[in-house]
């Protein structure tokens, strides 16, 4: 599915969240920076925006893994047109089966991605294998408002008018009708925090963005 809409990909993040999923990964970098993470791995990375945001952070070391391959190729057009086709380095790969060795880097971030993992509790326990003892892991995942009035417009947004747009904009009839539902499926809140500890990872906090229709959940590793 996100080959065939890996060329529309940025437009639609932008159009369909009205700009704000930008702000949503500077968050991101704000929380790491205290951590002055020196490698760092971005798991379904898409097509490189937290990746290239990520060396705001002056790391030695980036690294962008996605299973699809139109996905990266957009991220590497990007990220050569930007000249930081040496400082980032991007991997075809599967979270559920990471191909870097234990305990190797200091950060490892998803945005977005979570929810696609076939095997949630794999991919986690797979990215704390990849880190450091004490390292930190940044996820950032579309969760369910509950304020009263948003709720229900968020609702009617992602549910009737986002499907619309995506739609028309991407001209795949399934790709953002899966969006709304994979999020209601999708374990949010104290519950994924439940998760995060049992995949190998304490500390575990959330800190809920926007209303609350985004969450960008953080722990470390044990
Ligand atoms: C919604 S996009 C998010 C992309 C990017 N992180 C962003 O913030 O725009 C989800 C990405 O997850 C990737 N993905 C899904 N399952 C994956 C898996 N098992 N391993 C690696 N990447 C995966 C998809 O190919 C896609 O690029």
């Amino acid at each position: 599915m996100f080959d065939s809409i890996s060329e529309r990909y940025d437009l639609l993040n932008r159009v369909l969240s009205l700009g704000i999923d930008v702000q949503w990964r500077k968050r991101v970098l704000k929380r790491l920076r205290p951590y002055a993470p020196q490698s760092i791995l971005d798991v379904a990375t898409g097509t490189g925006d937290l990746a290239i945001g990520l060396l705001q952070l002056k790391p030695k070391e980036v690294v962008g893994l996605d299973l699809s391959p139109g996905m990266l190729a957009q991220a590497d057009q990007k990220v050569r047109k930007r000249g930081l086709a040496d400082r980032i380095q991007l991997v075809e790969g599967d979270s559920e089966q990471l191909p870097f060795a234990q305990d190797y880097f200091d950060a490892v971030t998803v945005a977005f991605g979570v929810r696609n993992f076939e095997q949630l509790e794999q991919g986690l326990s797979e990215m704390a294998r990849v880190l450091k003892s004490g390292g930190v892991v940044a996820i950032l995942e579309f969760s369910r408002s509950r304020v009263p009035l948003v709720a229900p417009l968020f609702k009617l947004y992602f549910h009737h008018i986002l499907p619309a747009l995506g739609r028309w904009v991407s001209r795949d009839a399934s790709a953002y009708t899966y969006l709304p539902a994979s999020v209601a499926a999708f374990p949010e809140g104290d519950e994924f925090l439940r998760i995060l500890q049992k995949s190998g990872f304490c500390e575990a906090q959330q800190e809920r963005l926007t209303f609350g229709i985004c969450t960008l959940y953080t722990a470390q590793k044990k």
